[in-house]
């Protein structure tokens, strides 16, 4: 039996050892202008250094290197196909039915992998770089509990212990998450919380706060400095976006094996790093044909129509370097969707510069708008979308509508960054809120 399916078995894996990078994709010696550096406020202390005490050093090596291609460690590259990578790309049949358009919709699906999302691509790296340098513990701040559960699993492929401040608004909506996490080892602490200078002060003016990225991500950082140990981030930096481009590479040659190119790429938008990954390859790497790239944000955070591009910080309490980059400013508590992973004041500065200039392009939908967009696809293609997902979801809807309308060939290619199995009780809560059956 073994010796009449292993040779099949093997040709599979050589195939799919493929479609795996060796090499993360840096974008930003491709971009039209200059990355505008990271700044130190002009009081205080600087921040620029204290990023040597919070990061692992060899993240703040790829953070600010002009790299075209960085290599993925072979340890790391061996990870990513203990977790299931590379990820399957599907086209969406069912769903060019069910609008019956002239488009061809595929769909790079990033929900494949364990914890159910892509933040697994950057967990792994950054936990693996930590754990080398002989750190036993990580912190990290977590909106949907997606980005949490994937340090709660790099954390326990390195024996790594982890602490996740999980925004206080998820916490309550999303246990499934917070069980995942604890289940694979890591300790979960809502936010705002009593362990932090910055949580106490926060709950002492409103004990009802529900939380924000911005406020987790000062509180980890925080905590991992009184502690000595190492903070890890799930989005905005652009070294996140350097290891989500996993997601890009693997899709150009999937397409390449079949013979397509895309004409449009559309991903959803919270710090920018599901976006960056998937698109950033199409854009420095693929320059022969027009592509047009829409990134879908929510419109409860509403960073591309009221937002600013100017210095700001990443985190409310100010403890990270100022970053140019889109943002509603720092203290912007958004309203507590269950789009948990969208709910962040800022974007990654180089998808700002991007942006800025007009090469992508950017919708943003109510969250009334997506719940339909993620049902039409739960029932023509069987999976239910991440909810964040499902703003990639309803542009393509939309664009493929269009395409319908101007009786257009598209090729439209999304990525669908999560599955929403584990936000199956906020979909009922929506359906009880928006619809009437
Ligand atoms: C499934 C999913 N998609 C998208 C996002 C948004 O983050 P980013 O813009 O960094 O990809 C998140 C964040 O938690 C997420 O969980």
């Amino acid at each position: 039996m073994r010796d009449k399916y292993e040779p099949m078995v093997n040709t599979l894996n050589k195939y799919l050892d493929e479609i795996l990078p060796n090499y993360w994709y840096n974008i930003v010696p491709d971009l039209p202008k200059p990355l505008p550096p990271p700044i130190d406020p002009p009081e205080n202390s600087s921040r620029i250094e204290l990023l040597q005490q919070i990061l692992p050093k060899e993240i703040l090596k790829q953070q600010f290197t002009i790299d075209r291609f960085v290599k993925i460690p072979d340890e790391v590259k061996e990870k990513y196909g203990v977790l299931g990578r590379p990820t399957p790309l599907y086209r969406a049949k069912a769903l060019e039915r069910f609008l019956d358009t002239p488009a061809t919709i595929y769909f790079k699906f990033e929900g494949a992998l364990p914890t159910g999302s892509h933040k697994v691509n950057t967990a792994v790296p950054q936990v693996f770089y930590a754990h080398t340098e002989g750190v036993d513990h990580v912190t990290t701040e977590t909106g949907a509990g997606q980005w949490g559960a994937a340090v709660a699993l790099a954390a326990a492929l390195y024996g790594v212990k982890a602490t996740v401040f999980m925004v206080k608004a998820s916490y309550d909506q999303k246990p499934g998450r917070r069980a995942l996490m604890e289940f694979y080892g890591a300790e979960v602490v809502a936010s705002p919380s009593k362990l932090t200078k910055i949580g106490v002060e926060i709950v002492e003016r409103n004990p009802r706060h529900p939380g924000s990225l911005g406020i987790a991500i000062s509180e980890a950082i925080e905590y991992a400095l009184e502690n000595g140990y190492r903070y890890v981030m799930g989005s905005v930096l652009d070294v996140v976006l350097m290891h989500q481009s996993v997601i890009g590479l693997e899709t150009m040659k999937q397409l390449e094996l079949i013979g397509e190119e895309p004409d449009v790429l559309v991903a959803c938008v919270g710090g920018g790093s599901n976006f960056g990954g998937f698109v950033y390859p199409f854009i420095g790497l693929k320059s022969s044909k027009k592509m047009e790239f829409v990134a879908a944000a929510s419109a409860e955070v509403p960073k591309f129509s009221k937002g600013w591009y100017k210095y700001d910080y990443p985190d409310t309490a100010g403890l990270l370097p100022l970053l140019k980059m889109i943002t509603l400013g720092k203290d912007f508590v958004p309203p507590p969707i269950y789009s948990g992973g969208l709910r962040y004041h800022g974007l990654a500065p180089s998808l700002s510069i991007l942006i800025a200039e007009g090469i992508v392009k950017w919708v943003e939908y109510k969250e009334s708008d997506i719940l339909e967009a993620a049902r039409i696809f739960a029932k023509t293609q069987g999976i239910v979308p991440a909810p964040e997902s499902a703003h990639a979801i309803k542009a393509v809807i939309d664009i493929a509508l269009q395409a319908k309308k101007n009786s257009e060939k598209k090729v439209i290619v999304f990525n669908l960054s999560g599955h929403g199995l584990l936000d199956i009780e906020n979909y009922r809560s929506m359906m009880l809120r928006y619809q009437k059956q």
